[in-house]
C-alpha cells in the first residue's frame, strides 16, 4: 500500500463517500475532516484497517483545517451548501471556508489541492449560490494557483437529491411539478435543460486529478452525455417510480412566491436563490475541458437512476414483479 495520504473535506457527503471508497482502493490512506465525525463512522469499512481516519473540522476555523491538512500529500475540499443559514452562509462555506483550506494547504506544502465548484460559477450570476463559487474559485486560485477546479452539473447516483427529491415527490403527491415559462405541454415548455454527471466518473475524474501535476492549475467542466429538460426528468421519474401521477409545469413566479414561505421551513424545500439557479438550468459550455479528457465515457442517467428511483414504487408493483419473476 501507498503512503500517500488525502485529506478529504466534505468526505461523508454524497460525493465524499464515493471519492473516499475510490480514492482507498487506489491506495490512498483517507483522513475525512468533517464537523461530525461520528456521523463519518460508516466510512471507515471502505478501506482497510487503519486506511481511513476522521478528524472533526468545521473549515471555517483555520486552525483545525490547519491540524487537519498537516502531512498531507493531496487535500480535496468538497464542502457546500444549497442555502445559507445562521453562520452557514454562502459567502463563509463557499469563498471564507475555501480560502481557508487553500491557505492551509498551500502553508502545509501540500503538493496537489482539488477544490469541487459548480457548473455555472460565475461572478455575473443572478444566483448567490454561483456567485459564491466563482468568488470561492478565485480564493482557491489566489492561495494555491496550481489548484485543480471541477465544476460539475447536477450530480446523480444513489444518495443525490436531484432525482430523489422528485422521486419522493412522485411517492408522496398526486403530481410531480416541474418550473417552466412556457406551455408545459409544447416542444418548447420543458423547462430549463440539465446535463446531469454520475458520481462515480466524477469521482474517477477527481481521483485521476490526484495523479502527478498534468490537471495542476486546470479548471474542468463536469457533465453527462445527454441533456434533459426538467420535463423530461419529471418523466423518466414517472416512469421509474411506476406511480403514473400527473406532470404539472408552474411558472417560475409560482416558484418564487412559494420560495419565499418553503424556505423557512428546518431544512428548506426550496428557496428563492434556488429557485433563480433552477431557471438557469445546468448544461456544459464547450468552454473547458471535460470527462473526455480522463478518457471517461460518460455514464447516462438512464443506466443508473432506476436501480435506485425503484425504493419509490408502489409496493403493490414490486409484490407483482417479484411474482411475474418466479
Ligand atoms: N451534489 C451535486 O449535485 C453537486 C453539483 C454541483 C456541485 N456540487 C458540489 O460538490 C460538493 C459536494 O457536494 P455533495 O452533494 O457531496 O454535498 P453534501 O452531500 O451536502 O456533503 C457536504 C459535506 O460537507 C461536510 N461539511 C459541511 N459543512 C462543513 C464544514 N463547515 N466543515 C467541514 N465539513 C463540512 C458535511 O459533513 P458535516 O455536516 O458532518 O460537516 C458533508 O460531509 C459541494 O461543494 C457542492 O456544492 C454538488
Amino acid at each position: 500500500m501507498t503512503e500517500k495520504l488525502v485529506t478529504i473535506f466534505g468526505g461523508s457527503g454524497f460525493i465524499g463517500r464515493y471519492l473516499v471508497r475510490h480514492l482507498a482502493a487506489r491506495g490512498w490512506r483517507v483522513r475525512v475532516a468533517v464537523r461530525d465525525g461520528e456521523m463519518a463512522t460508516f466510512l471507515k469499512p471502505s478501506g482497510n484497517v487503519g486506511q481511513i481516519s476522521i478528524v472533526p473540522t468545521s473549515i471555517t476555523d483555520p486552525v483545525c483545517v490547519a491540524a487537519a491538512v498537516h502531512g498531507a500529500d493531496a487535500v480535496v475540499n468538497l464542502v457546500g451548501v444549497l442555502y445559507g443559514r445562521g453562520r452557514r452562509t454562502f459567502q463563509a462555506m463557499h469563498v471564507d471556508g475555501a480560502a481557508n483550506v487553500a491557505k492551509a494547504a498551500a502553508a502545509a506544502g501540500v503538493k496537489r489541492l482539488v477544490h469541487m465548484s459548480a457548473l455555472g460559477a460565475d461572478a455575473e450570476s443572478p444566483s448567490i449560490y454561483a456567485q459564491s463559487k466563482a468568488a470561492g474559485e478565485v480564493a482557491v486560485q489566489s492561495a494555491f494557483p496550481s489548484a485543480t477546479i471541477l465544476r460539475p452539473s447536477v450530480v446523480f447516483g444513489t444518495e443525490d437529491g436531484f432525482f430523489n427529491m422528485f422521486g419522493r415527490m412522485a411517492q408522496l403527491l398526486p403530481a410531480i411539478v416541474f418550473f417552466t415559462n412556457s406551455n408545459p405541454h409544447a416542444p418548447e415548455g420543458g423547462g430549463a435543460k440539465f446535463q446531469p454527471v454520475y458520481v462515480g466518473d466524477v469521482v474517477e475524474a477527481l481521483a485521476q486529478t490526484l495523479d502527478g501535476e498534468g490537471h495542476a492549475g486546470k479548471t474542468y467542466e463536469l457533465v453527462g452525455p445527454r441533456v434533459y429538460s426538467m420535463r423530461d426528468i419529471v418523466n423518466i421519474v414517472n416512469r421509474e417510480t411506476m406511480r403514473n401521477r400527473m406532470i404539472v409545469g408552474v411558472p417560475y413566479l409560482f416558484a418564487q412566491v412559494a420560495a419565499v414561505f418553503l424556505q423557512f421551513l428546518p431544512k428548506p424545500l426550496l428557496t428563492p436563490d434556488q429557485v433563480r439557479l433552477l431557471k438557469l438550468g445546468s448544461v456544459g459550455t464547450g468552454r473547458k475541458p471535460g470527462l473526455a479528457v480522463f478518457g471517461i465515457s460518460p455514464t447516462t442517467a438512464e443506466v443508473v437512476v432506476p436501480t435506485y428511483l425503484k425504493r419509490f414504487k408502489p409496493l403493490q408493483q414490486t409484490k407483482k414483479l417479484r411474482l411475474q419473476a418466479r
